[in-house]
């Protein structure tokens, strides 16, 4: 007979009342799961949904067997529905060679070019500030990481059309979101509101990359990210390149992976920021060294604590909160059998705030993760980026984006938090800032 993991008491028959539990609160819910073992599980109706809660369990599932545990099905039948076959859906050999092509567009070179993009995307937001203005600091962001990423993916400056291409991710990413929490899945045809309106707004982000691509095919440069990929070939593998299509897929899978989260993990960031007052000034006093240029790749180093705040915010409000996976055949966890079918989760932002694993979980400690004190963090206990083969192709883009949005921001201004109490989380797409992060912005 097969034995399963602890579990919590449903109060309908095969767990038929864990979804709803889970919907309406998700991150309490996993939590609860966490406090059951090391591994947890529950059946909803026909699915065993097992959650991983400890560093090795997660490279078990995300390193030794990542053959194994593949994309879920329910996540790769909505988000195809965006994302066609992009990067972050597709498996195997298919896969392999997609993340092949990609790789050059995200390696130091060419960090070190975005990174003037970042910074003069940032001015630009920078100067539609007023002293003593009120910001949403979730909503300035979110410009931010757009102007960015639609400058490097596609050389466009959103500028006129920041409105419409703001809607546009905005639209998909709430049909996306309720299309995830919802029991049933209807039919992409189905001419239902919100899949009419989930459509438009696809449309709007293919016609931007049909011009982009257009463009590069006519200019024949490659200084953007489509135009990399659209002319690079697969040198390892049979000598081909990428279809248009394909290409369009990659494209609006990094657009939507890429600039949402890394806005959601800077408004976080300003949050704790304000709420904890020596640590921003500490942090100002040591940007003050750069004397007021705009920083650079190379300049970084100079401003350790700014990588220290983007990974301690990473760690307390993973964007990515929850990351499934999904057997593709019978296997072995922790001793359990796991069937063929069954969900392993992992879920960032319970395992990141686990006493075993951080001291002081809850507190904002960014000096964890100084030269010094950053090895005595477990391996796979910090994963806001996921982990093994399949992990954020973008990482280091978004950490480089957190450091310099950061940076360049407090050289100009300094923020005051117009929000008594504590901000909530809403898990989302992103784990976001539950009605943004309101500020007075000081010039300085
Ligand atoms: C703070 C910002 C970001 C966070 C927290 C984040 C988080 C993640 C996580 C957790 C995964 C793994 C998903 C899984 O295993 O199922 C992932 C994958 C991915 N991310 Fe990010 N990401 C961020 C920024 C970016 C950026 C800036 C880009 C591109 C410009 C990007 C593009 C991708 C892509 C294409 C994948 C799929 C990689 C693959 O499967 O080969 N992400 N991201």
């Amino acid at each position: 007979m097969t034995t399963f993991p602890p579990g919590p008491k449903t109060t309908m028959p095969l767990g038929l009342d864990f979804p709803e539990k889970f919907k309406s609160d998700p991150l309490g819910t996993a939590a609860m799961m966490r406090d059951l073992g090391d591994i947890s599980h529950v059946r909803m109706g026909p699915i065993d949904w097992y959650q991983v809660n400890t560093p090795e369990l997660i490279k078990e599932v995300f390193v030794t067997k990542s053959k194994i545990f593949g994309k879920t099905d329910r996540f790769k039948k909505i988000l195809s529905t965006v994302d066609g076959q992009g990067l972050v859906l597709s498996e195997g050999e298919f896969w392999l060679r997609q993340r092949r092509i990609i790789q050059p567009s995200f390696n130091h070179e060419k960090l070190a070019d975005y990174g003037r993009i970042m910074v003069e995307k940032t001015d630009e937001i920078i100067e539609s500030w007023k002293n003593d203005q009120k910001l949403d600091l979730l909503e300035e962001m979110t410009h931010t990481t757009l102007g960015v990423i639609s400058k490097i993916l596609f050389g466009i400056d959103v500028g006129a059309d920041a409105k419409n291409l703001g809607d546009a991710v905005n639209t998909i990413s709430v049909c996306l979101y309720r299309e995830f929490s919802d029991i049933f899945l209807f039919p992409e045809w189905l001419p239902l509101p919100s899949k009419i309106e989930k459509h438009k707004a696809v449309a709007v982000l293919d016609d931007m990359i049909e011009r982009a691509m257009q463009k590069s095919e006519k200019e024949g440069e490659h200084n953007t990210i489509i135009a990399s990929i659209l002319a690079a070939i697969d040198t390892e593998g049979d000598g081909k390149g990428m279809t248009r299509e394909q290409a369009r897929d990659e494209a609006i899978t990094m657009f939507n992976a890429g600039h949402d989260s890394t806005a959601a993990a800077l408004a976080w960031c300003w949050y704790l920021l304000c709420k904890n007052e020596a640590v921003y000034a500490e942090f100002v006093a040591q940007v003050d060294m750069l004397a007021g240029k705009p920083p650079n790749f190379m300049d970084l180093a100079k401003v350790p604590m700014a990588m220290e705040i983007a990974k301690e915010t990473l760690r307390l409000y993973p964007p990515a909160w929850t990351v499934p996976r999904q057997a593709n055949e019978e296997t072995e966890l922790d001793g359990y059998t796991i069937p063929k079918g069954a969900l392993a989760n992992m879920f960032p932002y319970i395992l990141q705030r686990d006493p075993r694993f951080f001291d002081r979980p809850d507190e904002f400690i960014p000096s964890r993760f100084s030269k010094d004190n950053e090895h005595k963090i477990h391996n796979f206990a910090w994963v806001p980026f996921g982990a093994g083969p399949r992990a954020c192709i973008g990482k280091d883009f978004a950490l480089m984006e957190m450091q310099l949005v950061l940076i360049r921001v407090a050289q100009k201004f300094r923020f005051k938090l117009n929000y008594d109490g504590e901000i909530e989380v809403n898990p989302i797409i992103s784990l976001e800032p539950k009605g943004g992060v309101p500020v007075v912005a000081c010039a300085r």
